[in-house]
């Protein structure tokens, strides 16, 4: 029986409410698939930091390395400032484990309401850098509190980030539709910019079956929302990527189902897979939040360590929930709870209700 190694990170906020519910449904499918998932928990959190002052133990990264999979909830607590969690705890831990892939999947599931009328068929992938670019810590203040104060922040593209971003997301584009779009800004930003529009080329060149297309940022976040039927694979760099990866779900349903992966492809170290959504203070408590963006994450996790039909048992599960209507969160027009969606679905996987869709 395969065995893989949890270590569970739940944070904050809402993240103590979605993580626990995808466990429930986790564990319901290692005893369908016959796997073993043995979970570790870790209290690396802001409301950790509000006490001691620390996001996570001297040897936090230590004793997550030698699992088989990170799955974080979300972190954020009021009074903490953002930077905080995403400099000593996020970044860390996706620097640490070379997770230089940002896999934030776009899909309109069935019986899911966009905001936009007449929406076609959505299915696509943003492939994310996620260990260097505009998120870097060189730079910083000078002749600070007098007239002559600057700031200056230094992006970081360096051939191999590139390249291997670029790599990763052609051949995701070759195992699925052929067709890869690259997030660019090179008529302004000119130096970095330019060198990825000329390492897309480049490395483009190894995948001759794949159409490329190139957009600038802002025209292509106008296409998100005009004609997000057109992409498959979308490349960005890490704070294009960030961007597209809110606009992207809030096209087909919002937070509340955006799902996400830190991926470190070799599989030298573990990955780690966190629904995009925050830790939402507001809803934070009431046993309101939508577990489908933590469920879908966990579908990449299984999928991740190997167990693809147990993956794609929990994603035609989920499109039931969402297709029949029955039991949906506030934010998917609903009335029901954390806890019900969570019973619904694992209803759904035990009683082997899937709707043909
Ligand atoms: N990866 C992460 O851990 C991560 C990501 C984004 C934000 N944050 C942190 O979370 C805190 C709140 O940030 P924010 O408000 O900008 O973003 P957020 O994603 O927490 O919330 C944005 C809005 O979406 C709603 N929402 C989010 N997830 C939902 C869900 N599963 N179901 C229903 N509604 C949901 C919230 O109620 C809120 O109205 C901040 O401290 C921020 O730094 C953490």
């Amino acid at each position: 029986m395969n065995k893989y190694e949890i270590a569970v990170v739940p944070g904050d906020g809402i993240g103590n409410e979605v993580i626990p519910a995808s466990i429930k449904v986790l564990d319901v499918l290692a005893v369908t698939f016959g796997f073993q998932l043995a979970y570790k928990h870790y209290d690396y959190s802001c409301k950790n930091f509000a006490k001691v002052g620390k996001m996570m133990p001297d040897d936090g990264l230590e004793k997550l390395r030698d699992c088989d999979s990170i799955f974080l909830g979300a972190v954020g607590y009021p009074g903490v400032p953002d930077h905080i969690s995403l400099w000593g705890l996020l970044i860390p831990i996706r620097r640490a484990f070379d997770q230089y892939i940002n896999l934030r999947p776009v899909r309109l599931l069935k019986g899911v309401d966009s905001p936009l009328k007449n929406i076609g068929n959505v299915d696509y992938m943003i492939v994310r850098e996620n260990s260097e670019g505009e998120y870097s810590n060189i730079g910083g203040r000078f002749n600070e509190g007098t007239e002559n104060e600057m700031v200056k922040q230094e992006s970081i593209f360096t051939k191999k980030g590139v390249d291997r971003v670029m790599k990763y997301a052609f051949e995701l584009a070759q195992k699925r539709n052929n067709k890869i779009t690259s997030a660019t800004k090179s008529n302004g930003i000119i130096h970095t910019m330019t060198y990825w529009d000329e390492r897309f080329k480049e490395i483009g060149t190894a995948y001759p079956n794949v159409e490329k297309n190139q957009f600038h940022i802002d025209i292509l976040c106008a296409h998100f929302v005009q004609h997000p039927e057109w992409f498959d694979v979308v490349v960005a760099s890490n704070l294009f990527g960030d961007i597209l990866s809110d606009l992207g779900p809030a096209v087909v349903g919002g937070i509340g189902i955006a799902a996400g992966g830190n991926i470190n492809p070799e599989k030298i170290f573990p990955s780690m897979f966190e629904p995009v959504h925050g830790s939402a203070p507001d809803i934070a408590g009431k046993n309101i939040a939508n577990p489908i963006a933590c469920f879908w994450t966990g579908a990449m996790m299984l999928a991740h360590l190997g167990e693809l039909e147990a993956a794609k048992l929990l994603m035609d599960a989920i499109e039931t929930l969402t297709f029949s209507r029955k039991v949906l969160t506030r934010d998917l027009g609903g009335t029901a709870t954390t806890t019900e969606v969570t019973n619904e679905l694992i209803n759904i996987i035990k009683n082997n209700s899937f709707i043909k869709i």
